[in-house]
């Protein structure tokens, strides 16, 4: 074949085993530890849970398939993929729009998950110096103490309001995070994003592991597991739908460009349906332990359970508020919390790596362009985009700083207002909602479309070389009708007649 499949000068992944722990690093990170709990817990609990693994399984895997074949067998970046297939198939060009606005997506997630990735930083920081500074008065046995000693509940819970009183320090640690993010992405797919993925991933597991027993054992797990998991079907209403189609697509990264931008560093040996398979189980496992390590701890305390029970949507509020006051009230709190803290920044490490990565493969050009000149447009890439992420990033730092601390443009301005999906919502969030609840979930639905009638059926057994006609048959039913179908009500009647009736 002279084009489609070969994927040329691309630099490829060195293996399987290195390209599944790229796509879970990319797959694991904010969505799984923050949102996804509270998510859950907030929407019907296991109610919730069941119709998220129902979407997964019917729509997230079928696309994530659907992403790594066109990925690769389309090659160069996730538009050149798609344009070349578009072509070899006899299609319309006009097919190019999903990859265009996926990259879109990906690239606005990332300007406000560095914001919040520096809040992590903060954290880092903060949980740092209580065990050092204990550790230098009164040895090891400091180790063995709640964190904050001393301090009472209200300064734990302002330790985020005070932090958004900061806009400059916001505003360095945000920098400091694309700037790791940029520089790894600078160093290639081998060297940057997989050596990256090598080292933080299998620490982020150990962690887990780690906290999850120690929550687990120290603390109410029966309260967690009864939140966490019975079903409370009346809250399943329209907008819990649309958000667990859309919490599905933010943490596989689907419909964001992503998978099909990893795809195209795919050889042709590695079998596209296990790997997705074991990318999308250890992205569900990781969400549903990342309940069982925060909500045990949190429900060791009468006060902070009747917090996350109450109505208010706990939000960031949960990792950033919650979560360290429930480490002030644990043994070895200052530890642990410090443990949490630095397996969050791995894991939205490795997520914004993959989130920069789709436009910066678009910047390093098609599989063409001879590797010495690829590898300096990625490097020139990789700063001019991460640099803008960076300044649309002030933004949204700035949307969080109450108006009494710094009076800005950002302080109030709703700049989606007229759409009654994003009425009243700040910056942060009506990027957020745009990206994550309509973004993704459009572009996988045309994903879907794309890969189950722009390609050809002979194309599509040669790519996934299924074991017998009908897993084929299967596969191609969701990605023809079931996804797009499920994910096209679910976005008519929660991205729109809900908003509108309200
Ligand atoms: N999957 C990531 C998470 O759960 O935090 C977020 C993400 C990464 C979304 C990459 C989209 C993407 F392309």
């Amino acid at each position: 074949m002279a084009v489609a499949g070969t994927g040329q000068s691309n630099e490829n992944w060195s293996g399987r085993a290195a390209f599944i722990l790229a796509a879970v690093g990319s797959a694991v990170g904010l969505g799984n530890l923050v949102r996804f709990p509270y998510v859950a817990g907030d929407s019907g609990g296991g109610a919730f849970i069941f119709v998220y693994l129902a979407t997964i399984l019917f729509i997230g895997v079928p696309v994530l398939i659907a992403e790594f074949m066109i990925g690769r067998r389309g090659g160069g970046s996730a538009i050149a993929a798609v344009s070349r297939l578009a072509r070899t198939e006899g299609r319309t060009r006009a097919w190019v729009i999903f990859p265009i606005l996926g990259i879109l997506a990906s690239f606005l997630i990332v300007s406000y998950y560095s914001v919040l990735a520096g809040w992590i930083l903060h954290f880092i920081q903060v949980f740092a110096v209580d065990i050092g500074g204990r550790f230098v008065a009164e040895g090891p046995v400091a180790l063995t103490a709640p964190a904050f000693e001393g301090q009472s509940d209200e300064e734990i819970g302002g330790i985020l309001p005070k932090l958004l009183s900061q806009p400059g320090r916001m505003i360095v640690l945000h920098a400091l995070f694309m700037a790791a993010t940029v520089f790894i992405l600078s160093r290639g797919v081998k060297s940057g994003i997989e050596a990256a993925a090598n080292v933080m991933m299998p620490i982020f597991f150990v962690l887990l592991l780690g906290l999850t027993t120690f929550s687990l054992v120290t603390g109410e797990a029966m309260q967690a597991l009864t939140f966490l998991f019975t079903p409370d079907f009346s809250q399943l209403t329209g907008s819990t739908l649309l958000r667990a189609v859309g919490q599905a697509f933010f943490s596989l990264s689907l419909g964001a460009a992503m998978m099909l931008t990893y795809g195209t560093y795919l050889s042709r040996e590695t079998d596209i349906k296990s790997s997705s398979q074991i990318v999308a189980t250890a992205d569900t496992a990781v969400a549903l332990i990342a309940g069982l390590a925060l909500f045990p701890i949190v429900f060791a305390s009468p006060v902070l359970s009747a917090d996350v029970m109450g109505d208010n949507d706990p939000g960031l509020g949960l990792l950033f508020v919650t979560v360290p006051r429930a480490f002030h009230l644990m043994p070895f709190g200052s530890l642990f919390g410090l443990a949490f803290f630095v397996m969050a920044l791995f894991a939205a490490l490795t997520s914004a790596i993959a989130l920069l990565e789709t436009s910066v493969s678009w910047a390093d050009g098609d599989y063409d362009v001879p590797p010495a000149q690829k590898a300096r447009r990625r490097v020139i890439g990789a700063i001019c985009l991460g640099g803008l992420a960076f300044l649309i990033g002030i933004g949204h730092a700035l949307s969080q700083v109450p108006q009494t601390v710094a009076a800005t443009f950002f302080n109030d301005w709703s700049p989606l207002d007229a759409i009654p999906l994003f009425q009243g919502m700040n910056f942060l969030d009506a990027i957020d909602a745009l990206a994550t609840t309509v973004l993704q979930p459009f572009v996988g639905m045309i994903t879907a479309l794309f890969a189950g009638w722009a390609i050809s059926t002979s194309a599509a057994k040669e790519e996934l070389r299924f074991d017998n006609d009908s897993t084929f048959a299967l596969w191609q039913t969701l990605v023809r009708w079931v996804a797009p179908i499920a994910v096209g009500l679910v976005l008519l009647y929660g991205a729109i007649i809900v908003p509108l009736l309200d």
